[in-house]
C-alpha cells in the first residue's frame, strides 16, 4: 500500500499547457468492439490505466490477441462472437463497472460458462441493472447474493432480440444491451434516458445497422444484429473527466491559466463545463474539430474570482455524473447556496460519492444538507482552511482521492490523503502532471 500524500500549502500561480490521457470510456469501447471486428484494429493514445488493462486481460483470456507497441495497441479480431476460449474461465474486471457491465453484453452469446469477479469496490456494486435485461436475450446468470459479483454467465446460440427501457440515464446499461444486440439476429429496440452516446457514435462509424431518434429526454435506438464489421483504427482524444480536475484547480487558483490539448467534448459529456460556466467560470473551447463522430477541442481555463451559486437543472445530471465531486468544490467557493438534486446515482459509483463528497466538504468547514439524492452546499467566497484534514477513502476511489488533492491545493490547510495509488484506475499521470504544473509555477 502506497504511503499517504501530505499537502501543506496551496498551489502558487501557474501558466501551462498540458496533455491528459486518452478517454477511459472510449478506450474500453474501442477494445471491446475491436474484439468483435474482422481483422486488426489499432488504437493510438489508448489510456494505459488499470481499467483498460483489465479490459485487455479479459479479452486475452477469451482468446483474443492483443499486442502493445510504443505508439499503439493492436487487437486482432476474429469476427462477431468468436471468443475462442470455451473452457470455464474467470474474468477479473478489477475496479471497472464499465468493463464488468459491458463485457456481460458480449458474453450473452458465448456458449460456455464465464465467471466475472471484481475488487472490493466493484463487488459492492449493483449488476441487476444489466443482468435483468440481458437475461431477456436468453442467457443464464448465476450469482450468490442480490445480483452482486461474482456472477456467472452462460450464453446461448440463438439469442432473441429484446425491447428495453433504460430509465436511469446509465450509459453502461444502454451500452451493455447494445453490445448484446450487436450479435443478436433481429431488431433490438432500446428507449434510453439521455446518457453518453459513444457506443452509438462508434456503431454508426462502423456501419453497424443502427437507427437513432433523439427526443428531448429520451433516445430511441434500434439495432439490427449480426452484421460483421472490419477492424478499425482510432486516435483516442483526451478524457474530459480527467481534464476536469485541472479545470477546477485552475479556476479556483490565483492568477493562473491552463490549456488542455485535444479533449473529447462530446455534448453528452460536458455538463461540467456548462455548469461551471453558469457559475461564472472562465472556460473556453478553442480549435474545435470533429473526429470520427466525436467532437474535440483545446480547453482554455483562467482563474475565476467571482463564483455564483447554482440551482442545478437535473437534465445536466447524466452529462456530469463523474464530475459532481469537483463541482461541489466550486460550489464551496461560491457566493450563496448551491443545490444539486436527482443525483442518487452518485452513491452507486466506485464508492458512495455523494455521501463521501459531502463528508469532505464538512471536514473543510463547509455546511451541507444531504439526502440520498441531493445536496445543498453553503458556499463561502472567502473560504480558507487552516486545520488538519485526513481523507481515508475506504474503497480506494480514484475520484475521491483526486478531488481531495484538488481541494488541498485550492483551499490550503494540512491534508493527509490515503491511497494515492488509486489514480492508476483512470488517470495514472495525475501526480506527474501536477508536478509539471507546480515546477513551472511562480
Ligand atoms: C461510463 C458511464 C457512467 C460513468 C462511468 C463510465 C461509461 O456510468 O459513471 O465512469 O463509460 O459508459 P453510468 O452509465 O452507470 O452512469
Amino acid at each position: 500500500m502506497a504511503t499517504p500524500i501530505i499537502i501543506k500549502k496551496k498551489i502558487t500561480p501557474f501558466n501551462n499547457t498540458i496533455n491528459v490521457n486518452g478517454d477511459k470510456s472510449l478506450s474500453i469501447r474501442w477494445a471491446l468492439l475491436a474484439s468483435q471486428a474482422n481483422g486488426v484494429s489499432r488504437a493510438y493514445n489508448l489510456l494505459r490505466s488499470l481499467d483498460v488493462i483489465s479490459t485487455l486481460e479479459c479479452l486475452k483470456k477469451l482468446g483474443i490477441k492483443v499486442r502493445w507497441n510504443k505508439k499503439f495497441c493492436e487487437i486482432v479480431g476474429c469476427g462477431l462472437n468468436v471468443f475462442k476460449n470455451r473452457k470455464k474461465i474467470v474474468l477479473n474486471a478489477g475496479n471497472s463497472g464499465t468493463l464488468g457491465r459491458l463485457i456481460l453484453g458480449l458474453l450473452v452469446h458465448h456458449k460456455s460458462k464465464v465467471k466475472i469477479i471484481g475488487d472490493k469496490s466493484l463487488s459492492k456494486r449493483d449488476f441487476s441493472r444489466v443482468v435483468i435485461p440481458l437475461k431477456k436475450f436468453g442467457a443464464k446468470f448465476k450469482y450468490k447474493s442480490n445480483y452482486k459479483l461474482p456472477i456467472e454467465v452462460n450464453g446461448v446460440a440463438n439469442a432473441k432480440p429484446i425491447n428495453y427501457y433504460e430509465g436511469k440515464g446509465s450509459a453502461q446499461c444502454k451500452s451493455s444491451v447494445m453490445l448484446a444486440a450487436l450479435n443478436t439476429r433481429g431488431e433490438t429496440i432500446i428507449k434510453a434516458k439521455k446518457s453518453r452516446d459513444h457506443t452509438e457514435i462508434l456503431f454508426k462509424h462502423l456501419k453497424i445497422p443502427i437507427i437513432l431518434k433523439k427526443n428531448k429526454n429520451f433516445d430511441l435506438i434500434k439495432i439490427n444484429g449480426q452484421k460483421q464489421f472490419s477492424g478499425f483504427n482510432y486516435k483516442i482524444p483526451s478524457d474530459i473527466s480527467s481534464s476536469a480536475f485541472f479545470i477546477v484547480l485552475t479556476l479556483l487558483s490565483n492568477k493562473s491559466r491552463l490549456i488542455i490539448k485535444n479533449v473529447n467534448i462530446n455534448p453528452s459529456r460536458i455538463g461540467v463545463i456548462t455548469i461551471l460556466k453558469k457559475m461564472g467560470a472562465k472556460v473556453y473551447f478553442k480549435n474545435k474539430k470533429n473526429y470520427m463522430g466525436e467532437k474535440t477541442a483545446d480547453i482554455l481555463i483562467k482563474s475565476s474570482k467571482k463564483i455564483k451559486s447554482i440551482n442545478c437543472p437535473t437534465n445536466y445530471n447524466s452529462q456530469t455524473i463523474d464530475e459532481f465531486l469537483l463541482i461541489f468544490l466550486v460550489a464551496a467557493r461560491a457566493k450563496g447556496v448551491s443545490y444539486f438534486k436527482g443525483i442518487s446515482e452518485l452513491n452507486q459509483k466506485e464508492s458512495p460519492r455523494l455521501k463521501l463528497g459531502s463528508k469532505i466538504l464538512n471536514k473543510m468547514g463547509v455546511k451541507t444538507i444531504l439526502t440520498n439524492s441531493s445536496i445543498k452546499i453553503y458556499g463561502n467566497p472567502h473560504l480558507k482552511i487552516n486545520h488538519k484534514i485526513e481523507v481515508k477513502n475506504y474503497l480506494k476511489d480514484h475520484r475521491i482521492f483526486m478531488m481531495s488533492m484538488i481541494a488541498a491545493l485550492s483551499f490550503g490547510g494540512y491534508w493527509k490523503l490515503h491511497d494515492p495509488d488509486s489514480i492508476k484506475t483512470s488517470f495514472p499521470s495525475f501526480l506527474d502532471l501536477l508536478k509539471k504544473i507546480k515546477k513551472n509555477a511562480k
